[in-house]
């Protein structure tokens, strides 16, 4: 793989840049601004090395047909901001586009093109389109890493049409996965959390092996205490995922792998209850709502984390957006934190709503490395090969 940081002559090249500026945004308002600071150097890079730069995005999912209230319009106005620079978006269609005319007013250095995803090409992967995108510039960046499980146009078949580099984000992401997949430092935890085991089982299943702790928490744990025969009263559950279970259990039995879950919870009647109740596992009532895990848990999780000098966290242990659930996190962030500060642990942290528990306590930057990649993240740590990535290296 080329690296863009490696390449000196960059002055005056037109720089196709695939970022993933795929931010919330409500009501016109960016709610989460993470994956757009996170592109800053690689854009101040360019700008340094006086390049000219073609900004590729997506932003949702429009489906190939043109949708502006999924235009890249206000994530161009706050990156306009937090660069102090104007930034151009053209609307026009890419196939009318000419490359001379981009940067004909020299003021110009950074260039949005409009969501990549009006296009029906886009997502079908098409050559004549990629074909068509390469002839705006001179050479290919790939910095949306969170993309690249993605065989998409801007993300995969344009390299075949110019120089390919991988961006400093990429870069940066790739080498802080593989503290946690080809050169972990041991013992190493996995704390897994969220909603559905069946969504997580590759990368449970990819982990094993490797991984002396798997914890599950969170609502995808309240399979497994089913499982084991616990009440779980109201609680959110996974149907059919038996097998699932089986299957982790047994996988890690041969491997030597330990699979914690909850040995007590928090409970509520509803979502928004305004007061947790900890509850051992067998005293979980027919309308109870398991929403955090219990003392019990998060001391047990403490100790685990204190054997440990690699964690990787997915996914929250309980509702978190009710304040009345979130200690759960908050005590496995907490450890983590303090482990990390004495230099006694590598930490990653990935996936939405992790970034979300991290961002709600202002603790971001306390982690080694917090991935902004949702599915890309998970399909790199199943140890599946992303196709974004394999294309960087031909
Ligand atoms: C993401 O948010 O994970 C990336 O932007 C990819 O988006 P997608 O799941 O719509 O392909």
């Amino acid at each position: 793989m080329k690296y863009i940081k490696d390449q000196e002559y960059l002055e005056g090249k037109v720089v196709l840049l695939r970022l993933d500026l795929n931010v919330p945004i409500k009501n016109q308002v960016i709610t989460d601004e993470t994956r757009i600071n996170k592109i800053l150097p690689v854009i101040n890079f360019l700008i340094k090395k006086k390049s000219k730069i073609l900004i590729i995005s997506h932003v949702g999912r429009p489906k190939g047909k043109i949708n502006y209230d999924l235009s890249l319009k206000p994530i161009c106005e706050n990156l306009e901001k937090k660069i102090s620079q104007n930034i151009k978006l053209i609307k026009e269609n890419v196939y009318k586009i000419k490359k001379e005319d981009l940067f004909k007013n020299s003021k110009d250095q950074i260039i949005f093109l409009e969501n990549i995803r009006f296009y029906k090409e886009e997502e079908k992967n098409d050559t004549n389109f990629s074909k068509n995108l390469a002839e705006l510039g001179d050479i290919f960046v790939n910095d949306a890493f969170s993309c690249s499980h993605r065989a998409h146009a801007s993300v995969t078949k344009i390299t075949e049409f110019l120089p390919s580099f991988a961006g400093l984000q990429l870069e940066t992401e790739i080498n802080a996965l593989k503290k946690v997949t080809t050169e972990i430092k041991k013992p190493v935890t996995c704390i897994i959390g969220g909603a559905k085991i069946s969504t997580k089982i590759g990368l449970i299943k990819n982990l094993i092996p490797k991984f002396d702790n798997i914890i599950i928490v969170g609502a995808m744990a309240n399979n497994i205490l089913n499982y084991k025969g616990n009440p779980i009263g109201q609680s959110f559950k996974e149907e059919n995922c038996k097998s699932v279970i089986d299957d982790i259990f047994e996988t890690a039995k041969k491997n030597s792998c330990l699979i914690n879950y909850p040995e007590d919870v928090v409970v509520g009647k509803s979502m928004d209850d305004k007061e947790g109740i900890i509850k051992e596992l067998s005293e979980v009532s027919s309308d109870d709502l398991i929403l955090d895990i219990g003392p019990k848990t998060i001391k047990k999780i403490r100790d685990i984390i204190e054997r440990s000098e690699t964690i990787l966290w997915n996914g929250p242990a309980g509702y978190f957006e009710n304040p009345n659930f979130a200690n759960g996190c908050y005590e496995i962030a907490k450890k983590i934190i303090e482990k990390k500060e004495k230099n006694q642990i590598y930490s990653i942290a990935g996936g939405g709503d992790t970034i979300a528990v991290l961002n709600q306590m202002n603790v971001i930057e306390n982690f080694n490395f917090v991935s902004t990649a949702g599915g890309a993240f998970l399909e790199y740590l199943e140890g599946k090969d992303l196709p974004g990535i394999k294309a960087l290296k031909h």
